[in-house]
């Protein structure tokens, strides 16, 4: 079994040391030893660390920001040898060691589909059954009815792509009434959201084809009583002159059998993106398909649709009966100015906005594996407030030098990934271009190839220099991460910095 690296026991073994010293560091040693070895064992018992369930460890961000300003005190940088930087100081002191090795001990997940992810940045094993080989770090389905080792140890996920209109147990508030630790649903909000999309599963840089056909949208609905009013929709636009193919099973028009829709669909200037239910950030093969097909979509669906558009003006929508008056007076004018149409389909030749790409990379991590990832920086963070508690000895995370220059450590990782890299900033560079450039010369000067690299078309994957979209603290659900700006002034950086220490952020390159 592994003692964490920065016991350096060899050190403390080959000096002259009082045997009070000796006894100080035999009682650390074994105490962080049995400590590996229950974690490494999966065998965390809850009165031994004072939790009650993986719940109850609540790693919400605050908590973790507000633990770790606990840990910190005085400046102890002042003992820093005259020839070591304030870099190398802390990169020596701010390392906590850790006892479980995610590639040595996969995340287990029970009751889903066995797989190894292999290509995950930490070992991720899914199997449909527990065993005592197999205790699982983390449950899917329904937490009620295990056996109670599991109910204490595991993490209680819920998976599901449906939305919540029509499954009220997807409601994301409802789910974590219920108990469940991790939600992956289609909202940005969950800890790990699902979505219909992937740069994989939609050629979304395919060319656009030829319209030729007469109708300017083609319909391809099968659910007739949605949860919408998408029905009424498709008729307030044909009565407002707005001529529509319709292939589904309601109010068909055309033959839909046998019909090859993402063909189909190449040959109308519009498609008609019509969900089942108007949810934030429902957006199903409707949308995308559309997209892929180069035909505009109008949208009924997620009131927050423009978030999922590929360039401003890509897309029509409507948001409620009132607005279709309007929306097919545009369908009318754009299906007879070809120049005005075919600027709504800018992005399909000069790409898409970088938010656009921000939002479609995160699925180029299956979101198993971001499930692990998930998972894995629970584990750590429990692990690190762990070693924290027992060493005594808290990290300093910043460092002054004799000009009073204060250097701050950072850790930055890429989302998708899981590793940590340390980034230093001067309190001379306390700002958001300060902090940015910090981020970028770190990853450059490890060569960082971005997460999506392999996944991304390649006339939208750029020449290799890494662009930072956005940074977040770790843990921030994507809702925020991607549509609330942070770290945007100078002053946010400095009293973010300044108030959490250690700060663990992650970083989206475009
Ligand atoms: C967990 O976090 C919630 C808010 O996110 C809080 O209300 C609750 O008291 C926390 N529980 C524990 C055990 O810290
Ligand atoms: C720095 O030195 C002081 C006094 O010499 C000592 O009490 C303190 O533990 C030292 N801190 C570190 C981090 O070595
Ligand atoms: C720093 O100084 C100490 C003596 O004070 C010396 O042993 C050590 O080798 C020096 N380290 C470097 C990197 O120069
Ligand atoms: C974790 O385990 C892997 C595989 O056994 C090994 O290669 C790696 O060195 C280990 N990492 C650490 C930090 O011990
Ligand atoms: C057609 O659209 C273009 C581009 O938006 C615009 O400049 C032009 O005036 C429009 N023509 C007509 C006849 O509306
Ligand atoms: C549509 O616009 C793009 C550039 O925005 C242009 O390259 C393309 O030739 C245009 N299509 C047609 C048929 O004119
Ligand atoms: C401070 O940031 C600027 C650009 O933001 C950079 O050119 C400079 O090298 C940085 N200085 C230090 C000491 O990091």
């Amino acid at each position: 079994m592994a003692v964490p690296t920065n016991m350096r026991t060899g050190a403390v073994l080959g000096g002259r040391r009082r045997w009070t010293k000796w006894i100080q560091w035999i009682i650390i040693v074994v105490v962080l030893g049995e400590m590996v070895f229950l974690l490494h064992l999966d065998q965390l018992n809850g009165e031994y660390f004072n939790f009650k369930s993986f719940a109850a460890l609540n790693f919400s961000l605050d908590n973790d920001v507000e633990h770790r300003a606990e840990v910190i005190h005085k400046d102890d940088s002042v003992n820093r040898s005259n020839n070591e930087s304030c870099e190398e100081w802390l990169e020596k002191n701010d390392f906590l060691g850790y006892g479980r090795n995610f590639s040595k001990s996969p995340i287990h997940v029970a009751f889903g589909e066995n797989q190894v992810w292999d290509s995950c940045a930490v070992g991720c094993k899914f199997r449909s059954t527990v065993s005592e080989s197999f205790r699982p770090d983390g449950v899917l389905r329904a937490a009620s009815g295990l056996p109670s080792w599991m109910e204490k140890e595991s993490c209680h996920i819920l998976r599901s792509m449906e939305s919540s209109s029509y499954y009220p147990e997807n409601d994301l508030t409802s789910a974590r009434k219920r108990g469940y630790d991790v939600v992956m649903t289609t909202s940005l909000e969950s800890e790990v959201p699902v979505g219909y999309f992937s740069w994989a599963e939609y050629d979304l840089m395919s060319p656009v084809s030829r319209k030729t056909e007469g109708a300017y949208a083609a319909a391809f609905i099968s659910n007739c009583g949605a949860h919408n009013f998408r029905l009424e929709a498709l008729e307030g636009l044909k009565a407002q002159g707005v001529r529509i193919d319709s292939y589904g099973q309601c109010l068909r028009t055309r033959e839909g059998r046998g019909v090859n829709k993402l063909q189909t669909l190449r040959r109308y200037k519009f498609s008609l993106a019509f969900e089942n239910s108007n949810e934030d950030d429902y957006v199903t093969e409707k949308f995308w398909q559309s997209l892929v097909a180069g035909s505009v979509p109008v949208v009924v669906g997620a009131p927050n649709i423009d978030n999922f558009s590929p360039a401003p003006n890509a897309l029509l929508h409507i948001k409620s009966l009132n607005d279709i008056p309007a929306v097919a007076r545009q369908i009318k004018y754009l299906a007879s100015n070809f120049t005005a149409y075919n600027e709504t389909l800018r992005w399909k030749y000069y790409g898409p906005t970088d938010g656009f790409k921000a939002l479609v990379d995160m699925a180029a991590v299956h979101s198993s594996c971001r499930l692990c990832i998930h998972i894995a920086t629970k584990i750590r963070s429990r692990e690190e407030k762990q070693l924290a508690a027992t060493l005594k000895k808290p990290r300093p995370c910043k460092c002054t030098d004799k000009f009073g220059v204060i250097t701050y450590h950072l850790f930055v990782r890429e989302r998708g990934r899981f590793q940590l890299h340390s980034v230093f900033l001067k309190s001379t560079n306390l700002t958001t271009s300060g902090l940015k450039n910090a981020v970028f010369t770190k990853f450059k000067s490890l060569n960082h190839v971005p997460i999506w690299w392999d996944e991304r078309p390649a006339v939208i994957r750029g020449d290799g220099t890494l662009k930072i979209h956005t940074l977040y603290p770790v843990g921030l659900n994507q809702r925020k991460a991607l549509y609330t700006p942070h770290f945007h002034t100078d002053v946010e950086v400095s009293n973010y910095v300044e108030a959490n220490p250690c700060p663990y952020l992650e970083v989206i390159f475009v």
